[in-house]
This record gives C-alpha cells, sequence and structure tokens, in this order.
C-alpha cells in the first residue's frame, strides 16, 4: 500500500519532518523552515484552559434505547416510542483534582451524559449522588473555592473544608454520602448517575410533571476503601481509564438502566417538603422508580482530545418534553455551562464534533471564533430574522413548554426550617447503613479531617450531633485512632440512601 504523504496544514507536500533546514551543516537554523516554526508554535497551543470543577475525566461513546413507554408524562420524540434509541456521549469526573490527579480518589463522581436526539442534544449533568452540598448558587463559587488549593500554601485545606461545611448543615446530607463507602466508586461503571435537582416533562396535551432522573448501575456497586484505595493509587493513578478501555475492548459493556420518578405538578405545593431543594431526596415510597430505558456503553472515542475534553456539557441543553424546574440552583447552571464553554472552548463550540448535534441546525447567530461552518439559516441572504425568505428558519410555537404557574414576592427566602436538614441524613445514618457502614464513615471522616483546628473540629462535630448523637461519638472516637482506616470490604448490596433499594 502507498505510504500517506505528510502535508503542511495548507496541504503542500513536506520534504523533511526530522532534519531542520540550515545554512550548511554546521549553520544556524532558516527562518524559512517554516515547518519547523508551525510544528513548535502548534505544540504551544496544545493546551486551554482545563474546567474550572470536574477537570479530570474519562468518557465512552454508546447508545440509549428506550424500553417502557413514557408517552402519558412527556412528548419528546425521544420517548415517542418504545425501541427508539440514539447516540450518546459519556463523561465521568472527580470535581475537584485537577486534571493530573488520581482517578480513585475520595470525591464526588460527575455522571455526564449527551444525548444526540433527533429533536437536537439533551444533556444529563448529573453526579454519582441524589444529592449536593448546598442549594444556592451563591454558595456555589465559595464551596469550589473550599474544595481547590489554599491560595498561600497550594495545598487542598481540611480546615477550609470543614469550616465551610460547619457553617451549611444543608451539606451534612451530601458529607455523610461522600465519607461512605461509596466515595471511592471502583470505576465508573459501578455506580449510579443522579440528575439530582428535579427537573420536568409534559406531555402532548401540555400537561407537566416534576421528574428525578437515575441511571442504576448493571454491574453493580463496587467501592475502595481509604486503604485500597491508597495502595492502587501508589501502583496506577489512571485505574478508572484502564477499567473502561479494557473493558471496552474484551466487550464487556457497561450499562445502566434508566428510571424517572415522577410527581404531579400540584403535589408540589401540597408535599410536606420542598421538591426543589437539592440537598434531599424524593422518598421512594412515595413516588417510585418508573423504568424508561438503557444506557450501553460500547466504544472508546477514537481522539480522546476531540471527544471529551472538547465535549461542552450543559443543563441548558435540552429537548421540547423536557425542562426545567423552579430549583435555584439548576436555574443557576442553565447559565453558567454555556458561559464556561464559550471561555474555555469558544464562542461556536456546539459545532465541535463532540458537540454538534445529529438533527439539523439552523440559527442566526453569527461570527467569532470557531466559525468554520456555513450559514444555518436556511437562506444565503437570511443573516437577519424576521426576513422575507420563505426557506429561512424561523420558530416552531408548537414546542413551547405550557405556561408555569408563579406566584409569590420577589425577595431572598433562606430555607426556614434547619431541623429539616437534618432529617434525611439521620434517616441514612441510623436506619440505611449497618453498623460496618457507619464505623467506616466514622474513620473516612476522621481520616478526611485529621488536620482541622480544634475550633472546626468541635463545630463540625456539633453538626454530626444533631444528625445522631452516635455520629459524632463515632467521629470523635475515630479522630483519636489517628490515621486509621477500616478496611472493611463494601459488597454489592450496600444501600445508597435511605428509601433507595440496595441494587
Ligand atoms: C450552581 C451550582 C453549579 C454551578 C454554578 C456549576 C458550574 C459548573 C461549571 C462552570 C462546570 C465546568 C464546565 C466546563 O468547563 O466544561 C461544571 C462542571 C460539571 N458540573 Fe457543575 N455546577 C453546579 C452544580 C452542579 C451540580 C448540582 C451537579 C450535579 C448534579 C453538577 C455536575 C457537574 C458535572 C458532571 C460537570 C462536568 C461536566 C463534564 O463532564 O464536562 N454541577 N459545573
Amino acid at each position: 500500500m502507498a505510504k500517506t504523504t505528510l502535508t503542511t496544514s495548507g496541504g503542500a507536500p513536506v520534504p523533511s519532518n526530522n532534519t531542520s533546514e540550515t545554512a550548511g551543516p554546521r549553520g544556524p537554523v532558516l527562518m524559512q523552515d517554516y515547518q519547523l516554526l508551525e510544528k513548535l508554535a502548534h505544540q504551544n497551543r496544545e493546551r486551554i484552559p482545563e474546567r474550572t470543577v470536574h477537570a479530570k475525566g474519562w468518557g465512552l461513546q454508546g447508545k440509549f434505547t428506550v424500553t417502557k413507554d413514557i408517552t402519558k408524562y412527556t412528548c419528546a420524540k425521544l420517548f415517542s416510542k418504545v425501541g427508539n434509541s440514539c447516540e450518546v456521549l459519556s463523561r465521568w469526573s472527580t470535581v475537584a483534582g485537577e486534571q493530573g490527579a488520581a482517578d480513585a480518589e475520595r470525591d464526588v463522581r460527575g455522571f455526564s451524559l449527551k444525548f444526540y436526539t433527533e429533536d437536537g442534544n439533551w444533556d444529563m449533568v448529573g453526579n454519582n449522588t441524589p444529592v449536593f452540598f448546598v442549594r444556592d448558587a451563591y454558595k456555589f463559587p465559595d464551596f469550589i473555592h473550599t474544595q481547590k488549593r489554599h491560595p498561600k500554601t497550594n495545598l487542598r485545606s481540611p480546615e477550609a473544608m470543614f469550616d465551610f461545611w460547619a457553617a451549611q448543615p444543608e451539606c451534612v446530607h451530601q458529607v455523610t454520602i461522600l465519607m461512605s463507602d461509596r466515595g471511592i466508586p471502583v470505576n465508573p461503571a459501578h455506580m449510579n448517575g443522579y440528575g439530582s435537582h428535579t427537573y420536568s416533562m409534559w406531555n402532548a396535551q401540555g400537561e407537566r410533571v416534576w421528574v428525578k432522573f437515575h441511571f442504576k448501575t448493571q454491574q453493580g456497586h463496587k467501592h475502595y476503601t481509604n486503604a485500597e484505595a491508597e495502595t492502587l493509587i501508589g501502583k496506577t493513578r489512571e485505574s478508572y481509564q484502564e477499567d473502561l478501555v479494557n473493558m471496552i475492548e474484551t466487550g464487556n459493556h457497561p450499562k445502566w438502566t434508566f428510571y424517572i420518578q415522577v410527581m404531579p405538578e400540584k403535589d408540589a405545593e401540597t408535599a410536606g417538603f420542598n421538591p426543589f431543594d437539592l440537598t434531599k431526596v424524593w422518598p421512594h415510597g412515595d413516588y417510585p422508580l418508573i423504568e424508561v430505558g438503557e444506557l450501553e456503553m460500547n466504544q472508546v472515542p477514537e481522539n480522546y482530545w476531540s471527544h471529551v475534553e472538547n465535549a461542552a456539557y450543559s443543563p441548558s441543553n435540552k429537548v421540547p418534553g423536557i425542562g426545567y424546574s423552579p430549583d435555584k440552583m439548576l436555574q443557576a447552571r442553565v447559565f453558567s455551562y454555556a458561559d464556561a464553554h464559550r471561555y474555555r472552548l469558544g464562542t461556536h463550540y456546539e459545532a465541535l464534533p463532540a458537540n454538534a448535534p445529529k438533527s439539523d441546525v439552523h440559527h442566526y447567530h453569527k461570527d467569532g471564533s470557531m466559525r468554520f461552518f456555513p450559514p444555518q439559516t436556511g437562506h444565503v441572504d437570511a443573516y437577519y430574522e424576521p426576513n422575507q425568505y420563505a426557506e429561512a428558519a424561523v420558530a416552531d410555537p408548537s414546542v413551547a413548554e405550557p405556561p408555569l404557574a408563579i406566584s409569590g414576592d420577589a425577595d431572598r427566602y433562606v430555607q426556614e426550617d434547619a431541623d429539616a436538614d437534618y432529617v434525611q441524613p439521620r434517616a441514612l445514618y441510623a436506619e440505611v447503613m449497618d453498623q460496618g457502614e457507619r464505623d467506616r464513615l466514622h474513620h473516612n471522616m476522621a481520616a478526611a479531617m485529621g488536620p482541622c483546628s480544634e475550633s472546626v473540629t468541635e463545630r463540625w462535630l456539633a453538626v454530626l450531633k444533631r444528625v445522631h448523637p452516635d455520629y459524632e461519638a463515632g467521629v470523635r472516637r475515630a479522630l483519636k485512632e489517628a490515621g486509621d482506616v477500616n478496611a472493611v470490604p463494601v459488597t454489592d448490596e450496600t444501600p445508597q440512601h435511605a428509601n433507595e433499594p440496595a441494587k
């Protein structure tokens, strides 16, 4: 077979890719060796800013198939027929670590899915936990600062983490999950994914319901203890990427079952809890899981950079039939992600292969970085709208979301009943976890807060005491056993949360 000729990026054949052009065998390099200059210049531009959060990630391509009829809840075309399917791009991530961080670190995992539907891209940008640390976007940047490096020492700071958490008792639910057995999944195939927020769906009759998204692993839950993770990281920092590539190359495709929880629109007014509070789960007894479909990831993207690093997920990517809710954190995320992508990737980031919808795209956005595609308005003279051209793109009022009734005075509302923040963590601690899990939780938390000052330690222990006196006593006891992490194995039966079945 004839060899492929190396060319310049302008397409001209290149005479050498190894030897610089010099004036004589020992003379200086000539400036006209433009290929050398371009090669060095390209290398200088091989990095872009890493994601401010969720910088370390692993991605696969795959497919989603609808297995059950949910047309009574949504008119989204993807769900219009059992058997419908679409391509999916996943990206799982840790939150706090930088791009070079070890995979098996204790952290919440991001769980992002891009569904390339016939109606455009639907992004499910969730986590492996059903709740989050805070419920107001004002607190998100400060929370993330506590997870990142201290400005002076350039080290991660348990003092900052627990100082912040002690001042925000709403965090204790998520911190309990983070410090539990589920804090270090063996790899993304062995963890669940949750939309976490309350979203909405509307059907062909324009009726809205509130929904939660759940992706349950079919591989079973598997997690490392602190001790196992430390040993593993000593051997490899890339255990997730290795596991995922090995799984796909050996034909072992990870799968998840997709379920929704559904709440009738009116129930939100009478529910005994705020269904739009991201720090709470919905009881499965009242809002059971409804099966929707199956996700199977079956391919390692050919180029990590172009499909995983360039992936731009955003809760603002939704399709008709799927909507938001009044959750204030979700509202803030609708702005924040696309803003991050314009900064990190460039103005027309949606045109990159990882992000480009498989369906037709027609918009009137104009120039700017990465404007490499032809006009998409439907007519070359239609670079504004409204216009006189019949073929040019116009909006379709039939895809509008049903009107949302909103009443109330504009104000800054804080949670009135702080005690409510302790109810679900208490059930998780006292009713769902067995004694072995509670012991490991105590030790994991003590290991994480070991270097905290006495005042931060006492403030945090006071929060734990309000959850359950045994929780406080257990962590206090474990703090005395410095660095001694229990290594009892975790089973597939380990439940994640009150109200949730083990599998
Ligand atoms: C107001 C609260 C939040 C804000 C402002 C926020 C903001 C951000 C930003 C700016 C990024 C980086 C995006 C990029 O550069 O590509 C990001 C990544 C991410 N966030 Fe959030 N976030 C918030 C809460 C959450 C919550 C509650 C979840 C999960 C339920 C979540 C899940 C993720 C995931 C999975 C990623 C990584 C996406 C990827 O794989 O590329 N975030 N977030």
